[in-house]
């Protein structure tokens, strides 16, 4: 008979590898289980993200955030499951998560990172919603061209000329709900085409996180998608490694960073409790594990670092 040492590493083994393709599986699964749109119609709205350069007829310009509404619909979706919504707000969030970003299709990434981060290093407003708390004399609709104004002298500094394709990104972040609300409208005949209806709500939860004020007589399943959405599209933006080098001078994703990062928006009151601890639980069970691993630009069969384990493990 052999000494009980030689068993107890083979069963080891045997369990670590059983529990290893267990959570393989569920990460093959993760995608097919929300699955609420057909893939096709799914990839035709993801392909309004890219746009045609206006600059360089004959190319496209691929859209920055297609892949980010991507992966924070599937978070959504399994957010939004998780707290008991139902089939109808289900496609409803489907939409909603797919398209949140298309006000800022077309975006250059090197020259929104330009302003943005030339804005920040100043210590100027880089959301509207700062801007409109800082110069309370300025009214929303004025907020592009007052930025443009505060941050003229620093762009010129930088040798960057006042051009239309600027003053478009401009209006990416401070006239977001004009850009969005254009391009919605836009492609709403598309959408119809597809069998989509961009209903009235919509609107509102996809602005929720720049304009919260527009939520203020919403309904109550409203609000909670809005949570839902800002919970989520920020969980994928802190864990998105090309975001993180791109604007937030970031050279890691931790999972203890991302929701210490998120905490603010609870404490703002942006999101309640319950969608935070939702979100929370899904994150240390694993069922997120391979849209995390996506965001991150890992290969799906590595674990996540011992330090995100450890997170997990702790079940914050
Ligand atoms: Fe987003």
């Amino acid at each position: 008979m052999r000494p009980s040492h030689f068993i107890m590493p083979t069963q080891s083994y045997k369990h670590k590898r059983q529990a290893e393709e267990a959570r393989e599986a569920k990460e093959a699964n993760q995608d097919k289980r929300f699955a609420v749109m057909e893939d096709h119609t799914r990839a035709a709205v993801l392909a309004m993200y890219d746009v045609l350069d206006s600059q360089h007829p004959g190319h496209v310009i691929p859209g920055y955030d297609r892949d980010h509404a991507e992966r924070t619909t599937r978070v959504v979706l399994t957010v939004a499951r998780a707290l008991g919504m139902s089939e109808t707000r289900l496609a409803d969030l489907e939409l909603i998560a797919l398209l949140h970003d298309l006000g800022r299709a077309g975006m250059d990434p090197k020259l929104f990172g330009a302003i943005f981060g030339l804005a920040q290093e100043r210590g100027l407003p880089v959301r509207i919603r700062e801007l409109l708390t800082r110069y309370p004399e300025v009214a929303e609709e004025q907020a592009p061209a007052y930025f443009l104004d505060l941050i003229s002298p620093a762009l010129h500094e930088q040798g960057l000329e006042t051009t239309e394709q600027l003053r478009d990104h401009i209006a990416m972040r401070m006239n977001f709900k004009g850009r969005l609300r254009g391009l919605l409208k836009e492609r709403e005949p598309e959408l119809r085409a597809l069998g989509l209806e961009l209903k009235p709500f919509m609107e509102t939860v996809m602005l929720y996180y720049y304009y919260p004020e527009g939520m203020e007589t919403a309904d109550e399943d409203v609000r909670l998608m809005g949570m839902i959405l800002v919970a989520c599209e920020n969980f994928e933006a802190f864990n998105n490694w090309r975001r993180g080098r791109d604007y937030y001078g970031r050279a890691k994703e931790r999972l203890s960073d991302v929701f210490e990062a998120l905490a603010k928006f609870e404490a703002d009151g942006l999101v309640s409790s319950v969608v935070m601890a939702t979100l929370r639980r899904l994150t240390t069970s694993g069922d997120l594990d391979a849209i995390i691993k996506e965001s991150r630009g890992v290969s799906p069969g590595s674990p996540l670092p011992d330090e995100d384990l450890a997170f997990q493990r702790s079940g914050r």
